[in-house]
């Protein structure tokens, strides 16, 4: 059962409207709508802020302000950044643009839109910096970047190889601003119950959500509890909740009836987090036959003042290729922009388009493959920690990938194949993303009738939890699949580090495996159906997963996801339109718990670095210090058209070191060095190298060859 392509389990909730998302969850009974007013400045202080009007407007209950907000808890730095508090509506200054100065209440949705216009707010601006290319900004040192990593790293003599080596290769890409973006937006709705509230939230985290809850607030996080039941994606943006849940919980207080709130897709851009813009230099030293003597890479970035956030941009070249002399480094320069955060696969996403576009200049200048140039530096063990790794088969993707792809047919001269208007090239990449664990438990239970129920805190963010957990409760128990009962998303569930950081199902599922082997133990039933040992009462038992720095497998290997990205790219000679014909990406993920959503998420991935190559890009206004592109409209993702035949295949695998089920993160390895594999394809197809991202229109047609 475990890894058979079964579909959703809660599939059918979904699209008859029976699965209850946040926003939509009708047993709170009617509630109240809250709707966020925005600064309209990035920098300076409210001097005066007038709500009589928006007061006395059609359904207005309250509007709330910094004048009505309680004492807040401040972020304490040493918290998990997704737990720690956010105070909001806390004085008159504004740090950022669009944040939150009042909270309207109304009876509708609308009525609290309609009246957020009517607040009359005045403003004292204070100049900001808001361009990461500010001539003469200072570069900020780092301890650590994101998700704990050493902030540089040195092996050798970087500068000495440099140097000496026979072909070297200084290259600067850069990657712009960039947004999580979910299908559905941030939403909360909360009721309070005496002095505990329910709030019924959008997370991808419910006990940080609890916690932040909590801290934010000063409340006692045993008097929080918090639902997660669906989510619509959250890409980690949903890693912790945004304003829109505590000012829900907040407004409820204060109003007294439950209050729902949600951003609008226009205030997710500034309110729910970014991927921050990067300048990456990569200097790579090689001999003539593309050994490589030196690896460089140093990433600039921009860093909200007043955040610690710095994306781990140059952290994925640590244990791609082997050089022995290698040098990584994070600075970043302080904005006032709005505070970034976590989006899918941060760090590997803008690092590896960086390492693997570099990598593939170098193949073109020593006119070797680059599939062989990849080849000829894969490391034996970890080049920077010395440890060996748990089973790495880069290479095995990268050639089934190319068997696979034809890319025999690769023309060595770029811009040497048309199809009719079209220049018609073929790039590749390969892909790397760390596999990690974090403490989690899950209870199962056997109930008399023969029902099995899982139960734990994670959540489901449309990566197929229900199903995956389902799936190993199934083949633990020998029970149908149809008989298990899978409860997420609430707080009063047994605690697991949620969805994130692609650990979710390797997670629970290896907790949920445990707790399935202790139960059998209790029942005395060491195989087969445990359904034939259950008496007159239900029986549970726990079963946990410790923090990885507990597992000794984890310091003794690197443990990691791996792949290879193929595209086929065809770009019209004479408007410099890029479309996509092809692509294909082969993937070690270790042992796979569901075909097919785990196919499913790695072609997410591979579209969104489709997605991050040729259309995404969040727009400055300097002036103003605000996203200006903050719609569909105007912040380009790929539509269906598109997007072609992209198909992911998943080599049979078993990790043992990551866990006793053998299985590795999937969610964000298929985002890793997916872009790269675009604008190799791109040169291979015009001899065009285009270093900054997004590859648009303007970018490419100067430089195109002439219509022959
Ligand atoms: Mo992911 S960006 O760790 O949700």
């Amino acid at each position: 059962m475990i890894g058979a392509p079964l579909s959703r389990v809660e599939g059918p909730l979904k699209v008859s409207g029976r699965a209850t998302y946040g926003y939509e969850d009708w047993s709170f009974g009617p509630t109240l709508y809250g709707f966020v007013v925005e600064a309209t400045i990035a920098r300076g202080r409210i001097t005066s802020i007038d709500t009589s009007v928006a007061e006395r407007a059609p359904g207005v209950r309250r509007v709330l302000t910094h004048r009505d907000a309680p004492p807040q808890g401040e972020p304490d730095p040493s918290a998990s950044s997704y737990a720690r508090a956010m105070p909001v509506l806390k004085d008159t200054e504004i740090r950022a643009f669009a944040q939150p100065v009042a909270l309207v209440v109304a009876r509708t949705f609308e009525d609290a839109r309609a009246a957020a216009r009517l607040v009359r707010i005045t403003y004292e601006i204070t100049p900001g910096e808001y361009e990461l290319d500010e001539p003469g900004a200072p570069e900020i040192e780092q301890k650590s970047v994101n998700a704990g990593y050493s902030a540089d790293s040195s092996i050798g003599d970087l500068d000495g190889a440099l140097a000496s080596a026979p072909v070297v290769l200084d290259r600067v890409y850069t990657t712009p601003y960039a947004f999580s973006l979910p299908m559905e937006t941030h939403a909360c709705i909360a009721a309070w119950d005496g002095d505990t509230v329910i709030a019924h939230c959008s997370t991808q985290i419910v006990a940080d959500a609890r916690q932040r809850i909590a801290s934010t607030l000063r409340l006692d996080p045993e008097k929080v509890r918090v639902l997660s039941r669906y989510v619509g994606g959250g890409f980690g943006s949903k890693l912790g909740v945004s304003v829109e849940t505590i000012l829900a919980v907040m407004a409820a207080r204060i109003v007294g009836e439950p209050v729902k709130v949600t951003l609008t897709r226009q205030q997710m851009f500034h309110l729910t987090g970014h991927r921050p813009a990067s300048r990456q230099r990569v200097r790579l030293g090689a001999s003539r036959d593309g050994r490589l003597h030196a690896f460089g890479h140093d990433a600039v970035q921009k860093q909200t003042r007043g955040s610690d956030y710095v994306e781990q941009t140059a952290t994925a070249g640590r244990s791609l290729y082997a050089a022995p002399n290698r040098r990584t480094t994070h600075r970043s320069i302080a904005l006032d922009l709005p505070v970034a955060g976590d989006v899918r696969a941060p760090g590997e996403a803008p690092g590896l388009f960086a390492i693997e576009s570099a990598m593939d200049e170098l193949a073109y200048t020593l006119d070797v493959d680059p599939i062989a140039l990849r080849i000829a530096n894969e490391p034996t063990i970890h080049p920077e920690l010395n440890i060996p790794y748990s089973d790495r088969r880069m290479v095995e993707c990268m050639r089934e990938g190319a068997r696979r792809f034809d890319w025999n047919r690769r023309a060595r001269i770029p811009a040497s194949t048309r199809d009719g208007r079209w220049l018609v090239g073929l790039g590749m990449a390969a892909a790397i993303r760390p596999h990690y664990q974090s403490e989690s438990h899950v209870r199962v239970r056997v109930e008399p009738d023969g029902t099995v129920r899982v139960q734990c805190d994670m959540t489901d963010i449309g990566t197929g939890t229900y199903t995956v957990l389902a799936q190993t409760a199934s083949e633990a128990l020998g029970v149908p699949v149809d008989r298990v009962r899978v409860e997420l998303g609430d707080s009063a569930l047994p605690r697991t580090a949620g969805s994130g950081g692609s650990w979710g199902a390797t997670n629970s599922c290896t907790a949920l495996l445990r707790a399935c082997r202790t139960l059998r133990e209790k029942l005395g039933a060491p195989s087969g159906d445990v359904r034939a040992h259950v008496g007159a009462s239900a029986v549970d038992a726990i079963g946990s997963v410790p923090e990885q720095t507990e597992e000794p497998s984890f310091s003794k290997s690197s443990i990691a996801s791996y792949g290879a990205h193929f595209a086929e790219i065809g770009v019209d000679v004479d408007t410099g339109e890029v479309r996509l014909r092809r692509m294909l990406g082969v993937f070690d993920v270790g042992r796979v718990f569901n075909a097919k959503t785990a196919r499913s998420q790695l072609i997410g991935g591979m579209i969104w670095g489709v997605s991050m190559a040729l259309h995404e890009e969040g727009l400055v206004d300097p002036r103003v210090g605000a996203f200006v592109n903050r719609d569909f409209a105007q912040y380009l993702v790929p539509v269906h058209a598109d997007i072609p035949a992209v198909d992911a295949i998943i080599l049979d695998g078993f990790d043992g070191a990551a866990n006793e089920l053998g299985a590795k993160g999937v969610g964000e390895v298929g985002n890793c060095g997916a872009s790269a594999a675009i604008a190799n394809a791109v040169y291979s197809a015009t001899g065009v190298r285009v270093r900054d991202l997004p590859i648009t229109i303007e970018k490419l047609l100067p430089h195109l060859p002439a219509r022959s």
